[in-house]
């Protein structure tokens, strides 16, 4: 009789966005004249830039050419692609990383789900608490992870970050000590983010104890302050300890249309051991490169039509944010992030439970947000907003709830 991976059957479901619908379907279902406001879910509003569209279309035309036609994409991503991410990402901001460690995937989701199979199982990952539900997921999946105690929210044999107001939203080293260290700046839930020189001391406390640092940056093209790093790269000693998670999915609406990229630093070793190597050869294996079209499409992001495009629609989600942010704070609430991230991180009221003021705000202003508790135990008596919306939904959403 074959045997399952049990590891699987230790994971709570994953209740936060389908209770999230099932609510607001039910509340819509009693009150069909409501119009419902949606500021939940992290998903992109805006249509494709024009710039990326046609490199599309011309990358379809490409297709439908026997002379220009193309098969399995390199597994690990087309030189065009990967020289226009060292270039833009990397070089002009200083940091020596080249087009060959960088590995083009179909978005962050997978990578920062798959990085942890090159790593042993022995290995003790330390999370931020709240946290991007993902990190924790595919440890417990790999078994790396005890058992889950749903009186704290917590796993046994993971080290825990809270990052909460008393902190600044800054994680602190923790007092065991890590193997693999999942961060994520920009942050997704809290909006927040931290400095240069915080993220500094992170990279030496990784190399001084021996860890790897997994740093997502998906939310790297909202950052507007200067002394914020757009990579851990920036950092000095990053090459040794840290491997980079990015997204095209929020700097250019790619939520559907999937690119993502992971770099790997050659410098990254255990002993002897390459993790570029390893990370070469699972992608190798497991992974048939990212199609043609879309990668021609991500391309098309570092145009310079592209890059205007983009800025123009980071500044249309940011504005946005401003709307939210300067608007709870009008209504009296106590809020975070949004500065440098598309997420506005709310104290809740009146010590109501995340949950509580997801039904309160739905029942009277009919507007849609995500219970911070959904990301984990120092999620809780949090709730988040997205700056995702259309303008029009987001100055309604915030005429609703100063009335409240
Ligand atoms: C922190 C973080 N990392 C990764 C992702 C997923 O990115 P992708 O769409 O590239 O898979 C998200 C999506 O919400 C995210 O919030």
């Amino acid at each position: 009789m074959f045997q399952i991976n049990d590891n699987y059957q230790k994971l709570p479901g994953s209740y936060l966005f389908s209770t999230i619908a099932k609510k607001v379907a039910a509340f819509s279902e009693a009150n069909p004249d409501k119009s419902i406001i949606r500021l939940g879910i992290g998903d992109v509003t805006q249509p494709i830039a024009p710039a990326i569209i046609e490199a599309m279309h011309h990358a379809v035309d490409e297709m439908a050419d026997a002379k220009t036609f193309r098969g399995y994409a390199p597994d690990l991503g087309y030189e065009f692609l990967r020289k226009a991410i060292s270039d833009h990402d990397y070089k002009a901001r200083g940091c020596d990383i080249s087009a060959d460690e960088i590995f083009v995937s179909d978005g962050a989701k997978s990578d920062s789900g798959n990085i942890q199979e090159i790593f042993s199982t022995e290995n003790r990952i330390a999370v931020c608490d709240p946290v991007y539900p993902v990190y924790v997921d595919s440890n417990v999946m790999a078994g790396r992870t005890g058992t889950y105690d749903a009186s704290t929210g917590m796993w046994s044999n993971v080290i825990y970050m809270p990052c909460t107001r008393e902190n600044g939203f800054v994680p602190e080293f923790p007092k065991e000590t890590p193997d693999m260290i999942y961060l994520c700046f920009p942050n997704n839930p809290t909006g927040t983010t931290i400095t240069k020189a915080q993220l500094q001391e992170w990279v030496d406390y990784a190399n001084k104890v021996g860890a790897v640092i997994f740093y997502d940056g998906a939310y790297e093209a909202y950052i507007s302050e200067t002394d914020v790093a757009h990579s851990i790269y920036e950092c000095e000693g990053a090459k040794t300890c840290a491997i980079e998670l990015k997204s095209f999915s929020k700097n250019a609406g790619f939520t559907g249309v999937r690119l993502g990229y992971t770099v790997v630093p050659k410098e990254l070793k255990c002993g002897d051991v390459s993790l570029h190597g390893m990370w070469a050869r699972r992608h190798g294996t497991k992974f048939n490169g990212a199609p043609y079209i879309i990668q021609r499409a991500g391309e098309a992001v570092y145009s310079e039509a592209g890059k205007a495009q983009l800025k123009e629609q980071v500044a249309y989600y940011m504005k946005n944010a401003r709307t939210i942010k300067s608007g709870l704070k009008e209504a009296g609430f106590e809020v975070y992030g949004g500065v440098n991230a598309p997420y506005i991180w709310l104290k809740t009221p009146d010590q109501m439970t995340s949950w509580e003021f997801f039904d309160y705000l739905l029942e009277n202003a009919n507007v849609v947000g995500t219970p911070g508790s959904g990301f984990g135990p120092s999620g809780e008596g949090y709730f988040r907003l997205t700056a995702f919306g259309s303008y029009e939904n987001t100055v309604a959403a915030l005429e609703r709830i100063k009335t409240l």
